[in-house]
């Protein structure tokens, strides 16, 4: 598959300089009961809570880590606020990708003065662990960049929290960082995104795809690769294109109501171990690709570390670029409505996004969206 790399060399300096994710907040209807979920299946811990017991009337948060991934969980306590509202219109879903930064205030200032749509103007927040300072951008649909400054900070996460010990802390799966987030945005969409990252984030633009290369019999789509300066924060954005039935994108536009978050990608050393770990756990992963796929893989991919067999057994894909190949799986939509899902990524050189099983991954997808009379 060809791939377009796209390089634009820029010699001013980073205006948005990110250390990082700081963590993904998601808004969902029974954050106790997610927690569970994630910690049970995925092997998270608590780490810190926020709720009645601290002061907060309207809303509970779980607090979740594996490795350096934060997972926040909101669920709205009353019938009316912002956080139901979300919750109505898209089911659980993603609402903040927060960025870790040096300096959320200049952040704010640097992003909104080329013209981001503010969520949260600057603010600092004190207790007795120090001060976090905290601002907030929109981005694609009802999604926020949340700006997070915690040098000054060594609590369990942030002031209005309290950091959560002993319990149920289930042993990890081996999950250690967010590779890359995926945002699905609609019809015509993606290069006013793709212009937003650059203008109002300087991110570049560092791969594309089009509907010619990621397309099955049925459905289509284009992506593009967003990433910041440092490369430590990428964003690949993707679009429907026409095809002769609906696309995946198409049914998660529909079924979340407007643009959002489509997957997380975790990065784990050990994608066999990880990934065994989880399915004994109970989590759901998109069905394999036929048994072709692996009697060719390594013609298409050259030789690999990793044994076949296990990989044909788990499903899990493989794909290679200049740099060398990347293991990944994809989970099922981890809520009833087809939107949310989880990658499970292991990188050994490859620097791209499997854009080579774009194809054995829609098949399989399609399978899923027949099921549920959405293809
Ligand atoms: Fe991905």
């Amino acid at each position: 598959m060809q791939t377009q790399f796209v390089e634009k060399e820029t010699l001013t300096q980073d205006f948005l300089p990110l250390n990082g994710t700081d963590h993904v907040e998601m808004y969902v209807g029974n954050a106790k009961q997610s927690a569970h979920f994630y910690k049970t299946a995925f092997g998270f811990n608590t780490v810190a809570y926020a709720g009645p017991e601290t002061g907060l009337r309207d809303r509970a948060s779980y607090v979740l880590q594996q490795g350096k991934i934060r997972l926040v969980l909101t669920t709205p306590l009353k019938s009316e606020g912002p956080v139901m509202e979300h919750i109505k219109k898209h089911g659980d879903g993603v609402k903040i990708l927060a960025l870790w930064v040096d300096d959320a205030y200049k952040s704010y200032d640097e992003t909104i003065k080329r013209g981001a749509r503010s969520y949260q103007t600057p603010q600092t927040l004190t207790d007795e662990f120090g001060e976090i300072r905290t601002a907030g951008i929109y981005t694609y649909g009802e999604t926020v960049h949340l700006f997070v400054e915690r040098k000054n900070y060594k609590g369990a996460f942030m002031p209005g929290y309290v950091a959560t010990e002993g319990g149920y802390q289930p042993a990890g799966t081996g999950l250690l960082y967010i590779d890359h987030c995926v945002g699905n945005v609609g019809w015509n969409r993606m290069n006013e995104a793709v212009k937003w990252y650059e203008d109002v984030m300087g991110f570049r633009n560092i791969l594309s795809f089009d509907d010619k290369q990621i397309n099955t019999e049925y459905s289509a789509l284009m992506s593009k690769v967003m990433s910041n300066k440092n490369g430590y924060v990428k964003f690949p954005i993707n679009e429907p294109a026409e095809g002769k039935k609906k696309s995946q994108i198409e049914e998660y536009l529909e079924f979340y109501e407007g643009e959002g978050v489509q997957h997380i990608a975790v990065a784990t050393h050990d994608i066999i171990s990880t990934v065994r770990e989880m399915k004994v756990r109970g989590v759901e992963f998109l069905s394999p690709p036929p048994r072709a796929y692996y009697e060719t893989l390594l013609e298409r991919v050259g030789s690999i570390d990793e044994d076949i067999a296990p990989l044909q057994e788990l499903g899990i894909l493989v794909d290679h670029d200049e740099e060398g190949y990347l293991l990944q799986i994809f989970t099922k939509p981890v809520q009833d409505r087809p939107t949310l899902f989880f990658e499970i990524i292991q990188r050994k050189g490859a620097q791209s996004f499997g854009a080579g099983n774009f194809k054995a991954l829609f098949e399989s997808l399609e399978r899923e969206q027949e099921l549920r009379g959405n293809l």
